[in-house]
């Protein structure tokens, strides 16, 4: 059970004078029970990809499969279906909390499915508990006057309601404290571990994306420019670097310091990691 894109394209205003070349042969796979994370610079295609993935935008080339199903030929009925299988959270999702209450806002989604009753009430009430919401302490407040962290959990809780099988989320930690952020990216964890669900995410932070990911995709001008874990995306460092991205501090610190030190390892991952390496590298040296 998978996404799976084959030799995709997207193009923007197709057949006008401005037409934009979004995407281009993209070839890739994002299983269930994994979190796919994808990184590149500002307009090389992460969102557009992202919509082509829950089949909110179809491909101009090639084909999207969500589990073997092709949402471009579906019809009513069966595209509700599977659309429903891909919760996609957009980026600042908060701005679209409207209702008046948190229960409600979380309860508008699968209400629409037609979820009623004792489901529909039990539905909030896990979807709540996954994110580590208080229902008690929660559910009656307005969600304008969240914290940020809490507002993303509900914006999540609101698509994790409708109970999808993978779920794709746009910049999850933009905007967020790092507390907020550590607390988000622990419970996107959870989701995998606990619910085996498979998350593909965005994110500017690079940090965000190697702590949490087990599979890294690089994105630069439409195409797939590496695919990897991610350690061996940090040991093309520099590459990441001339595509405009903003390495972790810790493997920028760690590739400049391998001028001095050739042998260093820069793929590590966090500070515990780095600091062990440097200390061996400088007994190694003197
Ligand atoms: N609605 C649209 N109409 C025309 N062109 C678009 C549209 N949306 C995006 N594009 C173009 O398609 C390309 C990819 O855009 P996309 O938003 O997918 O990039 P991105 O990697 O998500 O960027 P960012 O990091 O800024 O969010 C860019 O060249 C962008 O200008
Ligand atoms: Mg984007």
């Amino acid at each position: 059970m998978s996404i799976r894109l084959v030799q995709v394209g997207f193009r923007y205003a197709r057949g006008l004078p401005w037409e934009t070349q979004a995407l281009k042969n993209i070839n890739l796979e994002a299983g269930k029970n994994e979190i796919l994370g994808i990184i590149g610079p500002t307009g090389s295609g992460k969102t557009t990809l992202l919509q082509l993935m829950n089949g909110v935008r179809h491909p101009s080339e090639g084909r999207v499969l969500i589990d073997d199903q092709d949402p471009a030929v579906l019809k009513g009925r069966e595209i509700t279906r599977l659309r429903q299988k891909v919760g996609l959270v957009f980026q600042s999702p908060e701005d679209q909390l409207f209702a008046n209450s948190v229960y409600e806002d979380i309860a508008f989604g699968p209400r629409n499915l037609g979820v009623t009753g004792s489901e529909l009430d039990h539905r909030v009430r896990w979807a709540m508990e996954v994110l580590d919401l208080d229902f008690e302490d929660l559910n009656q407040r307005r969600p304008q006057n969240l914290s940020g962290g809490q507002k993303r959990r509900v914006a999540i809780a609101g698509v994790l309601a409708l109970k999808p099988e993978y779920l794709i989320l746009d910049e999850p930690t933009a905007g967020l404290d790092p507390e907020g952020r550590k607390v988000l990216l622990k419970l996107i964890r959870k989701l995998r571990e606990d619910l085996g669900m498979g998350v593909v995410m965005v994110s500017h932070r690079l940090q965000d994306i190697m702590s949490t990911c087990d599979r890294v995709v690089v994105l630069d001008k439409g195409e797939i420019l590496r695919t990897g874990t991610p350690r061996e995306i940090l040991q093309h460092g520099r590459e990441l670097i001339e595509i405009g991205l903003h390495l972790p501090p810790i493997n920028l610190l760690l590739n400049e310091l391998k001028d001095v030190f050739p042998h260093l390892d820069t793929t590590l991952l966090g500070p515990e990691e780095a600091a062990d390496e440097i200390d061996r590298a400088l007994r190694g040296l003197w």
